[in-house]
């Protein structure tokens, strides 16, 4: 058996958050075990969570866990639950946010001794999912434009897109994947998830040694159900990812087995994917794997790859004989408590799995540094790449009225350098051509165009739209951009 006291041990230091329901319990079993085998880390603890809440901290952490995070650039976290009605915002994705954690990296890998459709089938799963953690829809930048039309912004950035897709591919080189995957809508957005592909083959060209593939996520969610063993490594879109990633999560046995790192540049933040359970807190009940399988990630991160690997290869023994918490669908005489299932993992720390495969990893040669925070804030601009113009500008209005009336009206006041283009509803062309079973809401968008091609200027587009606001609601507008003679919007369907 081998020596688990090998590797020399660092002195980390590491912020600890326990969190609310069963996150004390799963926390103190992994951080047992991690004493247990000699990992060295130091823990700090943070207080975030319900009584943080509770104590009028609307971020949900108080300013002394701020700093003890952010000196030690680590967040090891149990899951937290944010009060509802009260109008704070969820502390899990603050906290993500707060750091700049722009990568969201999650495991999903077959696990001896857990039973799923794949295992039985003899379709190994090892997929790791690189999600886009700030960008997307996540933004939550939603307004309502008249009283039947939502509106969300959704943001795709180059410099966020650069960072996201750079992490995946060192990620993968240290995995030692062969190959790595882009998952996308580009097909029908092509310029938000057009640019995120875009970013991705730019950031592969500085990775020869991978192969660098992209699919429609559709295709995706398909093929992953069906052959989940043809994919290494697969970076996503904010909500894309998230989506994904439960799918996955699906693959190898539930969330119970979802562990998740939010990787920043000097913050990361490891969690389990599943909440609270308030259902069976306090009860000894809870299965700590998904936090266990997260803390294994972060002492990846931490460059202590020989501790991780006696931890996870004990955690794949333990499974593989049968000790299982009671979610894993055993029977309530056979399942063992919290306390149990942890010292089952303690006493079998120097085992690895007979079955299953055991981990191998790198050796311990990375010491982590603690970056040095930010004197202000960065502003991740990249070159530009010629001369931008404005060609145009979109109108989105609110009109109950035919399309016909409305292009009446924004004819009317028409200076002699713009040119009506297009109306559309719901992004269908309605005017100057048009279905009848398109259905309208109250909610057009109008396209200006300059009449010669010459470049506008906003002055222009604005003193128009002062022309237009006496007779109907603009809603909002947007400027038509030229980049170095490419077009920077899209088209109506059907113009
Ligand atoms: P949940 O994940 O807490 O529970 C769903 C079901 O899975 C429950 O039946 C629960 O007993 C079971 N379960 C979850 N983790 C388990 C574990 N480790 N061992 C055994 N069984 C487990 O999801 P739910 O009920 O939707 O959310 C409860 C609370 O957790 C909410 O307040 C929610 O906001 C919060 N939450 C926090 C997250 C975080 O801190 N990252 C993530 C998701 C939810």
């Amino acid at each position: 058996m081998p020596d688990i006291n090998a590797g020399n041990p660092v002195k980390v230091e590491i912020a600890v958050a326990r969190g609310d329901g069963i996150g004390s319990e799963i926390m103190d079993a992994v951080l047992h075990i991690f004493d247990r085998a000699g990992t060295g880390l130091t823990y700090r603890m943070a207080d975030m969570g319900k009584a943080i809440f509770e104590q009028g901290f609307s971020t949900g952490m108080t300013p002394e866990a701020k700093e003890i995070i952010e000196e030690t650039g680590i967040l090891f976290k149990g899951p937290m639950e944010t009060p509802k009605g009260k109008g704070v915002k969820s502390i899990n994705v603050t906290a993500r946010k707060v750091w700049n954690t722009y990568a969201n990296k999650r495991v999903f890998k077959t696990l001896s001794g857990v039973d799923t459709l794949h295992s039985r089938a003899g379709i190994p799963v090892d997929i790791t999912i690189v999600r886009e953690n700030i960008e997307d829809t996540y933004g939550g930048i939603e307004h309502l434009l008249t009283h039947d039309v939502a509106l969300c912004r959704r943001f795709i950035t180059r410099p966020g897109s650069l960072q996201v897709h750079r992490y995946a591919f060192e990620m993968a080189r240290r995995k030692g994947a062969a190959k790595i995957s882009c998952g996308h809508k580009a097909n029908i957005m092509k310029l938000t998830d057009g640019l995120f592909l875009e970013c991705f083959y730019e950031v592969a060209r500085e990775y020869p040694d991978l192969q660098a593939s992209d699919i429609i996520v559709d295709d995706l969610a398909m093929k992953l159900v069906t052959r989940p063993d043809n994919f290494e490594v697969v970076v996503l879109p904010n909500l894309q990812g998230d989506i994904i990633s439960d799918l996955c999560a699906g693959l190898v046995g539930g969330l119970g087995f979802a562990p998740s790192a939010n990787i920043g540049d000097f913050v990361s933040i490891f969690e389990a994917v599943h909440g609270t359970a308030p259902d069976i807190a306090g009860k000894n009940m809870a299965n700590p794997t998904a936090l266990l399988l997260s803390g294994i990630m972060m002492l990846r991160h931490l460059g202590l790859s020989e501790k991780a690997m006696l931890i996870e290869n004990a955690l794949l023994y333990t499974l593989e004989q049968g000790v299982h918490t009671r979610d894993f669908g055993a029977s309530p005489a056979s399942a063992v408590a919290t306390d149990k299932f942890t010292e089952a993992i303690i006493s079998n720390l120097g085992r690895t799995p007979e079955n299953g495969k055991s981990v191998s990893g790198e050796p311990q040669t990375r010491s982590f540094r603690q970056p040095e925070k930010p004197a202000s804030n960065r502003i991740l601009v990249s070159p530009k790449g010629g001369a931008e113009s404005i060609a145009g500008v979109d109108f989105f209005v609110e009109s109950e009225g035919s399309p016909e009336g409305l292009a009446e009206i924004f004819q009317k006041h028409l200076p002699a350098t713009l040119r009506l283009v297009t109306i559309s509803n719901r992004g269908t062309q309605v005017w100057p051509t048009k279905s009848v079973f398109t259905d309208c809401i109250n909610q057009y968008r109008v396209r200006v165009e300059s009449r010669d091609l010459a470049p506008l200027t906003q002055h222009t587009c604005l003193n128009y739209a002062t022309k237009i606001a006496p007779d109907l609601k603009i809603c909002s507008l947007e400027m038509l951009m030229n980049y170095g003679g490419k077009q920077g919007y899209s088209l109506a369907q059907g113009q």
